[in-house]
């Protein structure tokens, strides 16, 4: 091989092996880039998303009272739900009129008025009925609306378990017509 040549392969292999250090370097940085990239935004999508893949704690069941306190007249209690929606989470305090009808069932009303949402009580004016203070709505124990109100009580889902009354979502009246 003459002495040009050798140089000239010299040359060759210099300049192969700055070409790969350039290639190693515009990798490692693309690299490094795209990984700290990654890591800022991937955290912004799963936010972003979170509450659509979070599963709806729809359908739960909350301990209410003891079965044993249902009587054929109908009691107020008071219970606390876990409520998620979205990124807000809350627990609101929300009460239902339990009692038992002439076959044993314990059943649960809303206490929400059909007519403008105002709140019933039972037997306030010594009638047997639920009466609404806003504009006097009426209603049977059963929650069928007598007056005012066009709509019967709504109802709550109920389950009774060792000696527990639990209850469920809200739902429309199964008592009445
Ligand atoms: S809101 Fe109950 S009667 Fe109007």
């Amino acid at each position: 091989m003459s002495k040009h040549d050798q140089r000239e392969q010299t040359h060759n292999t210099v300049k192969r092996k700055e070409m790969s250090r350039r290639q190693f370097l515009s990798y490692t940085l693309g690299g490094a880039t795209a990984f700290m990239a990654g890591g800022a935004v991937l955290p912004m999508i799963r936010f972003a998303v979170d509450p659509i893949l979070t599963k709806k704690s729809e359908g739960t069941y909350v301990k209410v009272v003891e079965e044993s306190k249902i009587t054929t007249e109908p009691q107020e209690f008071k219970f606390q739900i876990h409520q998620v929606d979205g990124w807000y989470e809350s627990d609101p305090q929300l009460s239902a009129w339990i009692s038992k009808d002439e076959s044993g069932e314990i059943f649960a009303l809303s206490p929400v008025c059909k007519h403008l949402g105002c709140t019933i009580s039972w037997n306030t004016q010594n009638n047997n009925q639920y009466f609404c203070p806003c504009h006097e709505a009426r209603y049977t124990k059963d929650g069928k609306n007598l007056a005012v109100a066009p709509n019967p009580l709504d109802e709550y889902e109920v389950d009774v378990k060792d000696g527990f009354v639990y209850l469920g979502p809200v739902k429309g009246n199964t008592r009445v017509e």
